[in-house]
């Protein structure tokens, strides 16, 4: 039997799993900073992310994507769960994430905002070649040398070299970073948003970009984003998040052709794309998503759902389902 994809699965030792994670900020107030409560940013979130696939991730601002990206990348704590290669611990509950150089080699972030990613005091040469020196991972090569490579791989050419980020247009920025998260040839990569502050036309190019790194080097990617219709385009599979859990989880073609969640359904009725819901199906989402600092009882979602009924007030419903396609919904089955 096909193990569940969302499920950790120890025996595949090449995966990279996500079980249970919990990641908490602490709310702190008054005098002596007392804390005094937690934003619940990241809840019990179970994915696992197989070798050479890419996993699409959105939901509204603020549900967690970043933070569950960050946890990944070994930049959060986590507050309860575990995230392992395989059967390697790579962050779990109560520890600072124990990262080896080669664990932080093999999981790269790429971030919104490329100017704030790069040294302002490094060139181009140097900001794609930092990393392989700092791993040794030179070789033979010359930095120059291996620079050269790196940036024309992400199509920059040797002009390119020696000038310093604000040189650049935001879409050479984000090439750079993204060569930069390329040279140590990781096997996970999470963008986060990579192309949301670009224009159209060269979101497209870092994009596509993306899709041809991913062709050539088997990478795997956990991509945020808003834009379904790009999710869709890029993902193997896809899940939506509310207030730190995910929802909804599952193939990408069959999450915008039969969305499961009435919290899907009404993204993709925000963000018409080609075969998503048309005409009467089309209901804008109201209301703004409760506060991560004090969540509703039941379905996180009840106080916005159409179809809210008594039992989603009052119990957490599972993220279940056939085979492939899981959702964490009591109305599911009864959904139009
Ligand atoms: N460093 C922090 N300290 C306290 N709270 C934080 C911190 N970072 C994020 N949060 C809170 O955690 C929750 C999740 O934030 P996160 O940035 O992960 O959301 P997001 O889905 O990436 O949103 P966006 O689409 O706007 O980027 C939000 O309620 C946010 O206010
Ligand atoms: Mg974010």
């Amino acid at each position: 039997m096909v193990p569940a994809p969302h499920s950790p699965a120890p025996a595949d030792a090449d995966a990279l799993s996500i079980g249970h994670v919990s990641v908490r900020y602490p709310i702190r107030r008054g005098v002596f900073a007392r804390v005094r409560g937690a934003v619940h940013a990241v809840e019990d979130v179970t994915l696992r992310l197989a070798p050479g696939e890419t996993i699409g991730l959105a939901g509204e601002s603020g549900c967690g994507k970043t933070t569950l990206g960050r946890a990944v990348a070994g930049l959060e704590p986590l507050a309860a769960g575990r995230i392992a290669i395989g059967d390697r611990t790579l962050s779990e509950a109560g520890r600072p994430p124990r990262r080896t150089r080669a664990d932080r080699r093999r999981i790269q972030m790429v971030f919104q905002d490329p100017l704030a990613a790069l040294n302002p005091r490094l060139t181009a040469c140097d900001l794609v070649t930092e990393g392989l020196a700092e791993h040794g991972l030179l070789g033979a090569e010359t930095r120059e040398e291996a620079a050269t490579r790196l940036l024309a791989e992400v199509g920059l050419g040797k002009d390119a070299l020696w000038k310093y980020p604000f040189e650049f247009s935001g879409g050479q920025r984000q090439r750079i970073c993204i060569a930069r998260a390329m040279a140590l040839r990781p096997d996970w990569v999470v963008c986060d948003e990579v192309a949301s502050a670009l224009d159209v036309s060269v979101q497209a190019q870092v994009i596509n970009l993306l899709t041809d790194l991913k062709a050539r080097h088997r990478v795997s990617y956990l991509m945020i984003g808003h834009d379904l219709g790009v999710l869709r385009h890029v993902s193997d599979r896809m899940a939506v998040m509310y207030l730190g859990r995910i929802v909804e989880l599952g193939p990408a073609d069959a999450f915008v052709d039969r969305p499961l969640h009435p919290y899907t359904r009404a993204l993709l009725a925000a963000v018409p794309v080609p075969g998503g819901p048309r005409g009467a199906a089309r209901k804008v989402l109201r209301g703004e998503p409760p506060s991560a600092a004090n969540p509703p009882p039941g379905c996180p979602f009840h106080p916005r759902c159409p179809l809210a009924r008594g039992e989603c007030r009052r119990a957490m419903p599972a993220l279940a389902g056939d085979a492939d396609h899981l959702v964490a919904c009591h109305r599911a089955g009864d959904a139009p």
